[in-house]
């Protein structure tokens, strides 16, 4: 029992654990590259991170497991239900409040580092305190070593105070991003004007300092407390002022900068699951902000410091009437016989399907075209909706096969032989301004080129702009007729005016 015991705990099983672990988040990140794999890469990543925390435990060896218990309980107690009953709409201000949580627990971890090891941070040796007893014979004896000990290497606490301040700056931005998107506070950026980057400027400079002061030895808990307080206020003060429909960027940044602190924790804690862990999270979270925004040609400087996508206070600025063209409204009837006698159409879904929950009666509309052998397909901009993946994720729920769902790249060249393109909802992603206006805001932004198809039919609600708040070119084309409602409701009025075909 002891031999098996002591095995369990032996470094090299518990390295092997470990190894198996991070082989198992590779192995799960691999999978989540593509829809058909994405579940069963999940599950391996999962499967993961429990063996990695069964490996923690098992390292560490005591703590008091009363506590532990209760915290996996409330952890599953609150996790389980919360990403069960989760819309697929809601996803971002759910993993707002999950990435949130992590950086909390970063800052809480290093705050109690420094509770047990900040006395020595500074520090090269420590001399252990000799008492002097008097003995039996009324002699002077000395107790304990006169030696000196090592004290914290630099590098841990370096890597302890910036985990502490990225992961403080993580979880308050990661609350006020959910709260924008939860609609708790307002979708608006909330700035203090032209003070604004002063104030941040500032709440850095004092946050740095007091890490600094911290690091060569400064031994105050309560300073340790007012750097969380500064790196808290300026997690409110970068993300405040950002506008509701950047969050999905914004929440993807935050993710990046909860990996970073809890691989500077893992470094501090020399915990190998902690590094890897959050060097995956960090690196992939960074490569997934860069995608975002290069998908939708705008700098993460130029995110950060707020621009374009205020919750929606730009929607309706460059609206209808404006345009020198005009613009060919249709029916549902007309709608569904020019898809009755197509024999290739390529759906566009975007935000407005989205929000109109459309992609049921989509797929029911598919379905009907499908018995008249027309061929089918669904064209997806990688930031079409307002989060990554979002149309993938809602078609998927709606069971549209995915070898109809084509990505950017191998939709644009089909465009071309395409009879009609039926544009659900979607706007700046077929705006052709960002080809041909270099004046407009999304010029470079690479779009589905859906004019090039013999006919579209655009379905919205009215001539209102999109997220960018710009007139879209497409809606003026002569082979453009614009179907005006609500994407649920005109879809089912298409699938059924083709039922009675
Ligand atoms: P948008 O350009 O935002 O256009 C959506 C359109 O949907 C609007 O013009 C709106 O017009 C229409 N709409 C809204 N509710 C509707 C309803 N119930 N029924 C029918 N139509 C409705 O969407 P998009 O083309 O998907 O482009 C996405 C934009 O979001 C891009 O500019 C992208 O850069 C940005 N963005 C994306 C992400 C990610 S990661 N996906 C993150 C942040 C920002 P009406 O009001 O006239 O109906």
């Amino acid at each position: 029992m002891i031999l098996a015991t002591s095995f369990l705990q032996s470094e090299s099983f518990i390295y092997v654990l470990y190894i198996i672990a991070f082989a198992l988040f590779i192995q799960g990140l691999r999978g989540l590259a593509g829809p058909t794999t994405a579940v069963r890469g999940n599950r391996i990543a999962a499967v993961g991170m429990a063996i990695a925390v069964v490996a923690t435990l098992l390292d560490r060896g005591e703590g008091n497991w009363g506590l532990i218990a209760l915290g996996i309980a409330l952890g599953t107690a609150v996790g389980i239900p919360a990403a069960r009953n989760v819309k697929m709409t809601a996803m971002p201000q759910m993993v707002a409040l999950f990435n949130g949580v992590g950086g909390g627990a970063v800052a809480l971890i290093s705050w109690v580092e420094f509770r047990h090891h900040g006395s020595t941070y500074g520090e090269h040796t420590v001399s252990r305190t000799v008492h002097q007893v008097v003995g039996a014979g009324g002699e002077s004896i000395s107790v304990g070593h006169a030696v000196g000990f090592a004290a914290v290497p630099t590098y841990v606490a370096i890597f302890s105070v910036f985990a502490a301040i990225v992961g403080s700056i993580s979880f308050w931005g990661s609350n006020i991003a959910f709260g924008k998107l939860q609609e708790v506070i307002p979708g608006r950026p909330i700035s203090l004007g032209s003070a604004q980057q002063a104030v941040n400027g500032l709440l850095v400079v004092l946050a740095l300092a007091a890490g600094i002061d911290l690091i060569a030895g400064a031994h105050s808990e309560l300073l340790f407390i007012g750097m969380l307080i500064v790196a808290a206020l300026l997690g409110n003060a970068v993300v405040l002022p950002i506008g509701g429909a950047d969050m999905p960027v914004v929440i993807s940044l935050l993710n990046a900068f909860t990996g970073l602190s809890a691989a500077a924790t893992g470094i501090a804690l020399n915990n190998p699951a902690l590094i890897v862990a959050g060097m995956i999270v960090g690196a992939s979270g960074s490569i997934l902000t860069n995608l975002m925004a290069v998908a939708m040609n705008r700098s993460i400087p130029a995110i950060i410091a707020g621009g374009f996508g205020g919750g929606g206070a730009v929607a309706g600025a460059e609206g209808a009437g404006e345009h020198a063209g005009t613009v060919k409204s249709t029916s549902a009837q007309d709608a569904a016989i020019q898809l009755a006698y197509a024999s290739r159409v390529v759906i566009v879904p975007g935000y407005g399907m989205a929000v109109a929950q459309a992609q049921h009666a989509v797929r029911e509309l598919t379905k009907e075209l499908e018995k008249r052998q027309v061929d089918v397909s669904y064209a997806i901009h990688p930031v079409a909706g307002r989060m990554p993946g979002h149309m993938n994720v809602l078609l998927a729920e709606a069971d549209v096969p995915y070898d109809q769902l084509k990505e950017m790249d191998d939709a644009n060249p089909e465009f071309q032989r395409t009879d009609v393109s039926l544009v659900i909802g979607a706007n700046d992603v077929t705006n052709p301004a960002a080809k041909n206006t270099p004046s407009s805001p999304i010029y470079g932004m690479p779009i589905l080129e859906v004019s090039d198809s013999h006919s579209v039919i655009v379905i919205k609600r009215s001539m209102n702009p999109g997220f960018a708040g710009i007139e879209n070119e497409l809606y003026y084309d002569p082979k453009t007729s614009m179907l005006f409602g609500d994407a649920k409701s005109a879809v089912s009025e298409i699938a059924a005016e083709l039922a009675q075909i």
